[in-house]
């Protein structure tokens, strides 16, 4: 490919096709967005772009952000919102992002997506750089650690996991920028733990501190306060055992996890990485569950503790277990499959759960286990969300020319100026919302785009984590000659194949 078109072509990429449809849009990113830098990867042996959807997928988070903007947000669409989020004695929490269709700020998805982004950046560095992302990555990861030191009061030993009413949040469509309601401050303390919610939120701001002290410039005085807190609420949880969901009743009715081994674990492993005190490898190794989980997600850790034990240790229980994970979903395994070719974990998200498995297969590539099938595989998912379907639809929103337009996702489906915006028109959501990864197909690969679709078209930041992570990783392989051709499509699509709802 052209190197010199190339970063006309993201920089065209990102801004231009805004003027597609609807009128709330508009075709220029704000004055002092941080935009693209140069490019010089070259996309050639790429079946599609990854390194234009990555960029995209930078931008959705950017969407999803609570609290007082800064001036280089690039979201046009977006301003300040709930600058009410303190808790009742005072205690600033505004910022973070917001969940996913909806406004409420959940510390256990947010910190899983967090920790998850920050692995895939700090493994495959170079799909941010050599696609000039970098500076555009370092900005949008920093907002939710941000939060999440705003979250945790050492000196109280209060630790916070949900901002907002589960209910009176979801019956109220409008755009962020307008909500009044109330959005109290769920906390956790010695009385009431959440040990699960410590976890993850540990493995954020440890895997924080490595990125702000490795990747991203100038911020080594950030980097440090990461990790003074990651070992902090690590503490907090270890001495304080017990899932948030016996506590707290909002949030968990939505992100009910179920043990905290694998938080604790993932968190152990994480603090062994930035600190090199092999008590937390201890810990993490304790933690650790032989048993195949049922997936990568935001409730199960364990593919990714797996991987992270093999990293520090080497030791084959680790290896075998991330064979034993991937046997598991691989074809021939234990998990079903879309008559396309998706690996269909659950309705709710099909594609999340796919990416999620994909990033597990590429990072063991990266290991060096079993390289050429697990990166041929994790494109043959990639490669479906993109385009390789039934429909030829991207479900990633903005790229290509073929993707969802009625997500369900309450602030690109209001004009700013309307306190409540119209829940039930046929028209596509007026601002688009670039890089969101929408939900998914069913078992029979049927999608429809329709915006009370909640299953099927919500996105959130969990959705994305494991799918931007992902394409960071084929543009790594791709920069180093080790992308292995794309397996051919298992569907063509055919004219009379039409998205449902539109
Ligand atoms: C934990 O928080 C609850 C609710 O705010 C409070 O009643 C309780 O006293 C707190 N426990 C501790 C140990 O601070
Ligand atoms: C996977 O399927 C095989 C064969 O049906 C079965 O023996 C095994 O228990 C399953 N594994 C899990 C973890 O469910
Ligand atoms: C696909 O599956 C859904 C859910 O089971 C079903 O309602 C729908 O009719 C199926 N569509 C086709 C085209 O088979
Ligand atoms: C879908 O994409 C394939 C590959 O680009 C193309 O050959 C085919 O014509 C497309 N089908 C439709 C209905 O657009």
């Amino acid at each position: 490919m052209n190197m010199c078109c190339l970063t006309v072509c993201l920089l065209g990429l990102l801004w231009s096709v805004s003027t597609v449809s609807g009128a709330g849009t508009t075709s220029s990113p704000p004055p002092g967005a941080i935009t693209p830098g140069p490019a010089t990867y070259d996309s050639s042996t790429m079946k599609y772009d990854y390194g234009k959807a990555l960029g995209l997928s930078i931008l959705f988070y950017d969407a999803q952000r609570a609290g007082k903007l800064p001036a280089n947000n690039p979201i046009a669409w977006r301003s300040d919102s709930v600058l009410y989020d303190y808790d009742d004695d005072g205690w600033d929490l505004t910022g973070g992002w917001f969940d996913a269709g909806d406004h409420t700020k959940f510390s256990l998805p947010m910190s899983f997506a967090t920790w998850v982004l920050n692995w895939g950046f700090l493994k495959f560095e170079d799909g941010y750089s050599s696609t000039g992302q970098k500076t555009m990555m370092c900005d949008m990861i920093r907002w939710p650690l941000e939060y999440f030191l705003k979250c945790w009061r050492p000196d109280l030993q209060v630790l916070y996991a949900e901002i907002g009413d589960t209910e009176s949040d979801q019956n109220r469509w409008a755009s962020p920028e307008n909500l009044n309601m109330e959005r109290p401050a769920h906390r956790l303390n010695a009385s009431c733990p959440g040990s699960d919610v410590a976890g993850d939120m540990a493995s954020a701001m440890a895997s924080g501190y490595l990125v702000f002290k490795n990747i991203c410039p100038n911020a080594k005085a950030f980097a440090d306060k990461l990790l003074v807190a990651a070992k902090g609420i690590y503490k907090f949880g270890i001495d304080n055992r017990g899932l948030y969901s016996d506590c707290i009743p909002d949030g968990p009715t939505h992100y009910k996890s179920t043990h905290d081994h694998d938080e604790l674990a993932a968190a152990g492993a994480w603090l062994y990485k930035a600190t090199g005190e092999t008590d937390y490898l201890d810990d993490a190794k304790g933690f650790a569950s032989p048993r195949i989980p049922w997936a990568f997600s935001w409730n199960q850790k364990g593919p990714g503790v797996n991987l992270l034990l093999y990293e520090a240790t080497e030791e084959d229980i680790y290896l075998q277990a991330t064979k034993d994970f991937m046997d598991f979903v691989m074809p021939g395994g234990n998990v079903s499959y879309t008559p396309c070719g998706l690996v269909f974990r659950n309705q709710w998200g099909s594609n999340r759960f796919a990416a999620n498995m994909a990033l597990i297969a590429l990072m063991a590539a990266e290991h060096d286990i079993m390289p050429e099938e697990y990166k041929t595989w994790a494109l043959s998912q990639i490669n479906y969300m993109l385009g390789d379907n039934n429909y030829n639809l991207s479900y990633e929103i903005g790229f290509g020319d073929n993707y969802p337009t009625h997500y369900h996702h309450r602030a690109s489906s209001c004009i700013a100026e309307f306190l409540d915006c119209d829940y039930d028109t046929p028209d596509d959501n007026p601002n688009i919302l670039y890089g969101g990864l929408v939900g998914g197909p069913l078992l029979n690969d049927t999608y429809a785009d329709v915006r009370s679709d909640n299953v099927q078209n919500e996105v959130s930041v969990d959705y994305n984590s494991g799918f931007q992570s992902s394409l960071a990783a084929l543009v790594h392989f791709a920069n180093h000659n080790a992308l292995p051709a794309s397996p051919p499509r298992k569907c063509t699509a055919r004219s009379m194949d039409s998205v449902l709802g539109r």
